[in-house]
């Protein structure tokens, strides 16, 4: 296996773009990863494009090949290949892409993550989301994502005694770090106040608690390692790739308020890297719900089960704690265009990386981790990126 690094990163900025069609957002993310790598497209020889749900929210199928042709390289005609793993389909494209690289069988691959989901109804795409869900025994029955996870931050609650403020603090950390990062959605600071008197959405899920819907696009470019500096002074190496599965309906799981996925991903991660929790300087987790983090930083092994509510509250995960957590704003405040977060984690891993995040910048930041879910944690991607 080659070592495989990223050379170029490049993604719109997160929100409601009435605008602007799910092609444009691609093309500019992809233009975007281009130009940070110093190439032209004539140099890609492969590309995989992680996407949820093109066929609910836009009307649009054959997302490889459409994707492919708008980037201007139909008449080249490269293997274009659509991911879909959910919420999880950007983290997995990464993987095919690094995976690609690392056997030999491309060189220079194109990994990015599109999704366009404004353009319906609240009801529409609360539904196309669902079908990330068990759709006979969670979706038929009422069941949607802001009902799920409520019912793992119940559970979670119960178990462990974490209380509402303590979750509180993951939405008040996120938008803090979202405030400083120029693509977020959201960038504004906000109080425990606003997420304990916003609007309740699923009991005990308020409307701050829950990642919002998003349009945008991220790209990032993949390269043997070994061929990195004819494109860039700062590749960042992949340290490891790693995906996991679990039942897709939270009743089947062993534990709800444990992602085992999350905990089996993690842990191959840390194997291929050869590296622990305490080599890992900051870490994108996958909130798309604030107790998505609370459990995700446990599952990670961040902090011990039943702790993480405190550890935040104490400020271990905010940007000068002992583990910063989602300096991009998260999926809270940076947005989630479902398909394109995967990708965005990487990117945001690579900036620190470069030292080029600015007012979020984690001082000398040597190595990163990116932790994408897809529905309620049926499908995981892990990866570990370091500085060369
Ligand atoms: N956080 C903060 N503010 C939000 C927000 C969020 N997540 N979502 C919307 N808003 C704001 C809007 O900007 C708008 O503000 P304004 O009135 O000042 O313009 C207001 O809240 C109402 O927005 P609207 O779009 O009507 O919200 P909604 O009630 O239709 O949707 C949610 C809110 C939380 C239900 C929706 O964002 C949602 O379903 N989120 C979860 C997405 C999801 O499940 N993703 C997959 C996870 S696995």
């Amino acid at each position: 296996m080659r070592d495989v690094a990223v050379i170029g990163i490049g993604c719109t900025k997160f929100g409601e773009h009435w605008n602007r069609s799910f092609r444009d957002l691609f093309v500019e993310a992809g233009a975007l990863a281009l130009e940070d790598a110093k190439m032209s497209g004539e140099k890609i020889d492969a590309m995989y494009v992680g996407n949820m749900s093109a066929g609910r929210f836009v009307e649009q199928e054959h997302i490889g090949a459409l994707i492919a042709d708008y980037a201007g390289m139909a008449s080249r005609h490269i293997p274009s290949t659509r991911v879909e793993a959910a919420c999880a389909s950007g983290g997995l494209a990464f993987r095919q892409a690094v995976i690609a690289v690392a056997s030999g069988m491309e060189d220079i691959v194109v990994a990015a993550g599109v999704e366009k989901m404004t353009d319906v109804e609240p009801s529409a795409s609360t539904d196309a989301l669902t079908g990330a869900a068990d759709r006979e025994w969670e979706g038929f029955v009422g069941a949607t994502f802001p009902g799920l996870y409520a019912m793992i931050a119940k559970d979670y609650m119960h178990k462990y005694g974490m209380t509402r403020e303590q979750l509180a603090h993951v939405a008040v950390k996120n938008h803090y770090n979202g405030a400083r990062n120029p693509i977020a959605q959201f960038p504004s600071e906000i109080t425990l106040d606003t997420v304990l008197k916003s609007t309740m959405v699923a009991e005990p899920l308020r409307l701050f608690d829950c990642s919002p819907i998003t349009d945008g696009a991220a790209a990032v470019i993949v390269a043997p390692l070994e061929r990195a500096k004819e494109f860039t002074d700062t590749p960042i190496k992949v340290l490891a790739t790693a995906q996991a599965s679990d039942s897709i309906a939270l009743h089947d799981r062993r534990d709800i308020s444990t992602l085992d996925a999350s905990v089996a991903a993690g842990q191959r991660a840390f194997r291929m890297a050869r590296l622990t929790q305490k080599d890992i300087n900051m870490v994108e987790v996958h909130d798309c719900f604030s107790i998505a983090e609370i459990c995700a930083i446990e599952d990670l092994g961040f902090c011990k089960k039943g702790t993480a509510g405190k550890f935040t509250a104490d400020g271990e995960t905010a940007l000068g704690g002992k583990i910063p957590v989602n300096t991009s704003g998260g999926l809270k405040s940076c947005g989630h265009p479902v398909g394109a977060t995967g990708i965005k984690q990487v990117c945001e891993i690579v900036t620190q990386l470069r030292g080029d995040a600015g007012r979020r910048q984690i001082e000398n930041a040597k190595i990163g981790m990116t932790h994408n879910v897809g529905g309620t944690g049926a499908t995981v991607a892990v990866h570990i990126l370091g500085r060369v």
